[in-house]
């Protein structure tokens, strides 16, 4: 990473939070908590950033948190937020520098695969599906919470023109990604999945997809 770009994942990091707050408390907050509540047992989150999802795991059913985020900058206020979890989560999750198309996991170890605004941004999302699938044990989900390609064509011409600026301001984000056919070419059941909008034309910029992919049980 050369100093400029060094520059520009430090200030994402710094300002991700409060970008986010107000979408966060009136809608998105309570999106995670819903899609969370099937995180049970082995859960691995990939791009955890700041830690947005934490709040919202229930204790009770997450044995192991795995939480990999390869970003120093998001890595250290993920460390942070831990600090602020409840006692049973802090003991369950483990940070851990690594990329979403490479888990450090045996095959079919995982319960449950976390991926929330994500997929947008890693180098190569049709490898980060496999590789969730690999990990993943037979029946096991990938909780997805992703913003996506519009099915409008006009918007669709929108965000492929602006996804080369918003690369640079915002992470590698992409605003154009068929997220779900990548799903869905990765082997997932996707039929779960629905789509909804955030108000306003930043809203049709980011229509989001939502909900849990299975990796089929045999
Ligand atoms: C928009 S943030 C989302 C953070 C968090 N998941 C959330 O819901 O708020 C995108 C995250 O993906 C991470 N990321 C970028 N490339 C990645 C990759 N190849 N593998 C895993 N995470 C990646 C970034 O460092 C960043 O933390």
């Amino acid at each position: 990473m050369n100093a400029c770009a060094r520059l520009r994942a430090r200030a994402f990091a710094a300002t991700y939070d409060r970008l986010n707050a107000a979408a966060e408390r009136t809608v998105m907050g309570q999106r995670r908590a819903e899609l969370l509540t099937a995180a049970h047992s082995v859960v691995v989150e990939i791009g955890t950033g700041t830690g947005a999802n934490l709040p919202h795991y229930d204790a009770a059913q997450v044995q192991h948190l795995l939480l990999t985020e390869p970003d120093p900058y998001m890595r250290q206020r993920l460390e942070r937020k831990i600090g602020d979890a409840v006692p049973r989560l802090r003991e369950a999750a483990e940070v851990v520098d690594g990329s979403a198309e490479h888990i450090d996991l045996p095959d079919a170890s995982a319960d449950v695969v976390v991926s929330t605004l994500v997929l947008c941004s890693v180098g190569d999302a049709a490898v980060s599906a496999a590789e969730a699938v690999r990990v993943l044990k037979p029946g096991g989900q990938l909780l997805v919470l992703e913003h996506v390609g519009s099915e409008s064509a006009s918007v669709r011409r929108w965000q492929d023109r602006l996804t080369p600026i918003q690369r640079r301001v915002a992470g590698g984000c992409h605003l154009n990604r068929d997220t779900v056919m990548e799903l869905r070419r990765a082997g997932l059941e996707t039929g779960g999945v629905k789509r909804w909008e955030l108000g306003g034309a930043f809203g049709r910029l980011m229509p989001i997809v939502e909900g849990a992919v299975r990796k089929p049980a045999v």
